[in-house]
């Protein structure tokens, strides 16, 4: 059977981002079948519509590369109580031209991340907000709100707190069976 593919999209560029480590952990989580492809965005130029009519070369390989998924997670720090303006971008970027977006109709998951007790939960739901907004079908259950991050990153950089492996096993778990249930 074709394997699944997942685009994982990271609302954090920052070396030793803790979006990043969860992003990474997780997307190792999934189970067999699925195949995690980390998806770019620190390079799309802040998105302006007078590119529709000559888009950015970033903006072509960063829509084809969307295109070419079946899922998405989506794994975000939260800035001000919302989400990052690099997760809002790139969010945008695959969503126009107008009638052309690359999003629409493919199954979704979104965890948010922090070193607060909060755990980026006004990140979480920006997001979400607009991730439905794109008609991605985002997964109701388990929320994933990842707070205290900072204290559970190994000496390799990697999540090393096993309660937290625990549950983004689950929620890869779970994320895979939402997944399977649009193919
Ligand atoms: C933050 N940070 C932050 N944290 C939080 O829990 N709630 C918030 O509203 C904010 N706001 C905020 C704004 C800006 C501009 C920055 C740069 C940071 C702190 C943030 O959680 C922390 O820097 C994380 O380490 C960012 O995630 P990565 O880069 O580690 O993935």
């Amino acid at each position: 059977m074709k394997e699944i593919v997942v685009g994982v999209v990271v609302g954090s560029a920052r070396k030793g981002s803790f979006s990043q480590a969860i992003a990474d952990a997780t997307a190792g989580l999934l189970p067999p079948g699925f195949a995690a492809r980390m998806l770019p965005v620190a390079d799309l130029p802040l998105y302006n519509q007078d590119y529709d009519e000559a888009p950015p070369a970033p903006y072509t390989r960063f829509r084809g590369q969307v295109k070419e998924c079946d899922a998405f997670l989506f794994v975000t720090p939260e800035h001000n109580r919302s989400m990052p303006a690099l997760l809002k971008n790139a969010l945008d970027v695959a969503s126009r031209p107008y009638g052309a977006s690359v999003w629409t109709g493919k199954p979704g998951a979104l965890v948010s991340v922090s070193p607060g007790a909060i755990a980026g939960f006004g990140a979480y739901h920006a997001a979400r907000q607009v991730i439905s907004f794109l008609n991605i079908f985002l997964m109701p259950q388990p929320e994933a709100y990842i707070g205290g991050v900072a204290d559970m990153i190994g000496a390799d950089g990697k999540i090393a707190n096993e309660k937290t492996l625990g549950f983004l096993k689950q929620v890869a778990e779970s994320f895979a069976a939402w997944t399977k249930r649009f193919q």
